[in-house]
């Protein structure tokens, strides 16, 4: 495969002219940060406009699901923050915005780059089986009524940016080993944002669970979820349901029974 010759560094410039159309009132963009979930959660907290984007090239504190490290790698990766203010008719959908964003990182690859992306419920996005990107999503309350929404993406672009195969609890890959070329990050950054904003009047809707569903990895395969607490739930995977949850053909106790396990403290993986 050619070297890339863009990912170097992220171009500031062309960052801010690709998103010049879509609803980004503010970028924020760092060399380095220690989390950009977190410089989006401050800037939220200090008043900054739904849509606000914070992009780094690096992160030396990246955050994960489950408590888990997310490194990004200088030069390698895309990670990024959307700092979001949902409108009221968004707050009992909040659990989609994590799909929303697998959704726009697969779609991104699929119609922009030609990429078999898949979403692994409820959140990663694989090429071919292995995972190249992750998505945190982080609410902020203020009593009862969430004030934001932080959305942190973070994708692996260039080999760099895959981790050691010790170091993974699921196969990974990245954009450009699965495309056999070079990715000019700032093009899939802006394309992955154009789909945010594009899906997010459908937040929830059954138009965006069959959407969801046409893009489920492992459908009608058998897997294993661990639950919070140790439990294991095994199974045939069948969809997601209206809320967001996965659906599973039960192969437990009582085998043959429809059970929904809901997004949260989760893992899938496939039995082998
Ligand atoms: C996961 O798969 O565990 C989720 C990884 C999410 C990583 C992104 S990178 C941008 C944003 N900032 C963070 O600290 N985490 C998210």
């Amino acid at each position: 495969m050619r070297k890339s010759v863009y990912n170097i560094h992220m171009d500031e410039r062309r960052l801010r002219s690709a998103l010049a159309n879509l609803p980004v009132p503010e970028i924020h963009y760092r060399g380095e940060v220690g989390s950009t979930n977190d410089l989006a959660q401050s800037l939220l907290e200090a008043g900054a406009a739904d849509g606000t984007l914070v992009a780094a090239d690096a992160q030396n504190a990246g955050r994960g699901r489950l408590g888990r490290r997310w490194l990004t790698a200088p030069g390698s990766a895309l990670a990024f923050s959307l700092a979001l203010r949902p409108a009221p008719g968004e707050l009992e959908k909040l659990a989609f915005f994590a799909p929303l964003a697998g959704m726009a990182v697969c779609l991104a690859l699929a119609e922009d780059y030609g990429l078999p992306a898949e979403l692994k419920w409820p959140n990663d996005v694989l090429i071919r089986r292995k995972k190249v990107c992750g998505v945190l999503v982080e609410a902020t309350w203020q009593g009862a009524t969430p004030a934001g929404v932080v959305m942190g993406i973070g994708v692996n672009v260039a080999p760099t940016s895959v981790p050691p195969p010790e170091a993974l609890l699921f196969p990974a890959s990245c954009v450009e080993s699965e495309l056999g070329r070079a990715v000019e990050r700032v093009d899939l950054l802006a394309a992955v944002v154009r789909r945010v904003f594009a899906l997010r009047p459908t937040l929830g809707s059954a138009a965006f669970v069959r959407a969801w569903e046409a893009r489920l990895a492992f459908k009608g395969e058998r897997v294993r979820v661990d639950l919070p607490g140790g439990a294991v739930a095994e199974g045939t995977l069948l969809g997601v349901s209206t809320e967001g949850g996965l659906r599973l053909l039960s192969a437990g106790a009582v085998d043959n029974q429809e059970i929904e396990i809901a997004a949260g403290d989760v893992r899938l993986r496939p039995v082998v």
